[in-house]
């Protein structure tokens, strides 16, 4: 029996829920990462780390969070980010979760490798959107691993823009996919259960990133980038795009810079969760990375963050460093878990309470946008 939804305060309890209500084996994807885990230790860590510095007596009246992701208002600093095959997590799969982004008027990034169609998921978008009038500015993303095959990318691309995405996270951190450790446990007992002995490769796991259903309902689309891909491959992404593009998994000032060269709209900087390269930085170093060796980067480009950012601080955090907004991960799939739909719009809420009334009012500056110029790193 899970909790009602309203008793899940914090990312905490809406991991338990998720972790009774899934089977093992779906728990093991979501909550797993890459070896030992000391990249998904570190991202949770390092928010933390940094502290706030209180000013008191300004007028925090009223509080404006909003801000925008490529044009596209929004009014939470922000969105739901990309993950693969949903219907492992809940039956209703990637419809359920746009359901909740919907009502809530969320933005959010669709995986590549979704349980369902990049049509599919849009029509289901569509759908909501008419049920909640146009009330609401949700909109959402595509996430794009790049196909090897040049036609079936373009394709790929071209379906995406013509199903209404409005904008491409392009992943680059994801040549290789990841070891995931207690994923290859599991699959090693589950072999030795059924008396085969699996044979493993270096850096590629047995599986991988999305493996467990197939995506696309099985159809032909990868799991992630081709290796094959260069910053020489940027231009012919874009001239198939032709939109904007955000490249998810910058884990270097020196990325970060080649980024803007190349013309990128945004940059993610992101390590994928903690799932990909052992001991890779989080967000928030290759954050204060950019702040030290490119600053220009920030006023250029549009800056997201992912990985470990739990609660409404570590979002606050965020913005005040500079992010444009902030891409969460494995909470709202913990919603989604135990929850559904309504997991989703409860988990957003409990964000926003923490950073409208938690931290703002406690312990801040005036606005958002204030603290944002005026922030000081202890
Ligand atoms: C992911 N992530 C991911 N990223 C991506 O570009 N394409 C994908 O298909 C997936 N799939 C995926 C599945 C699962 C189960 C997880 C947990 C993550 C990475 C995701 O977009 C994001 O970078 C991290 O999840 C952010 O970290 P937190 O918030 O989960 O700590």
């Amino acid at each position: 029996e899970l909790p009602h939804p309203s008793l899940c305060v914090t990312t905490g309890d809406f991991e338990a829920a998720a972790k009774s209500a899934l089977p093992h084996r779906f728990w093991t994807y979501v909550s797993g990462s890459a070896n030992s885990g000391l990249s998904l230790k570190g991202n949770l860590d390092d928010w933390a780390r940094i502290r706030f510095r209180p000013r008191v007596l300004r007028n925090v009246g009223t509080v404006d969070m909003g801000g925008s992701i490529l044009g596209h208002k929004t009014q939470f600093p922000f969105y739901v980010s990309a993950m693969g095959t949903m219907g492992n997590i809940h039956p209703g799969a990637e419809p359920e979760t746009v359901r909740g982004i919907v009502r809530k008027g969320l933005h959010g990034v669709i995986s590549t490798a979704s349980t369902k169609t990049p049509d599919e998921i849009m029509d289901s978008y569509r759908r909501e959107q008419s049920q909640v009038g146009d009330a609401s500015p949700s909109v959402l993303f595509f996430q794009l691993y790049l196909p090897t095959d040049r036609e079936k990318a373009v394709a790929l691309i071209k379906r995406a823009k013509a199903a209404g995405y409005q904008g491409i996270w392009l992943t680059v951190d994801t040549p290789l996919l990841g070891k995931r450790t207690a994923d290859r446990r599991l699959q090693a007992i589950e072999a030795l259960s059924m008396g085969l002995e699996q044979e493993q490769t270096p850096n590629r796991p047995i599986g991988g990133e999305n493996s467990l259903a197939p995506a696309f309902g099985g159809r032909d689309v990868p799991g992630q980038l081709s290796p094959h891909t260069t910053w020489e491959d940027l231009k012919w992404i874009r001239d198939a795009w032709q939109g904007p593009i955000v490249l998810k998994g910058i884990q270097c000032a020196d990325d970060a810079k080649l980024a803007m060269e190349h013309g990128c709209e945004g940059i993610l900087l992101s390590n994928h969760g903690g799932r990909q390269l052992h001991t890779a930085p989080s967000a928030l170093m290759t954050l204060l990375e950019i702040r030290t060796y490119c600053p220009e980067v920030l006023d250029k480009l549009e800056v997201y963050v992912d990985g470990g950012l739990r609660d409404g601080a570590d979002v606050l955090k965020a913005i005040c460093l500079g992010a444009t907004a902030v891409g969460v991960g494995r909470p709202y799939l913990y919603a989604l878990a135990a929850y559904g739909s309504r997991g989703i719009e409860r988990c957003t809420d409990s964000k926003s309470s923490m950073l409208r009334f938690g931290v703002l009012r406690v312990t801040l500056l005036t606005t958002f946008k204030y603290c944002r110029k005026n922030w000081r790193l202890l």
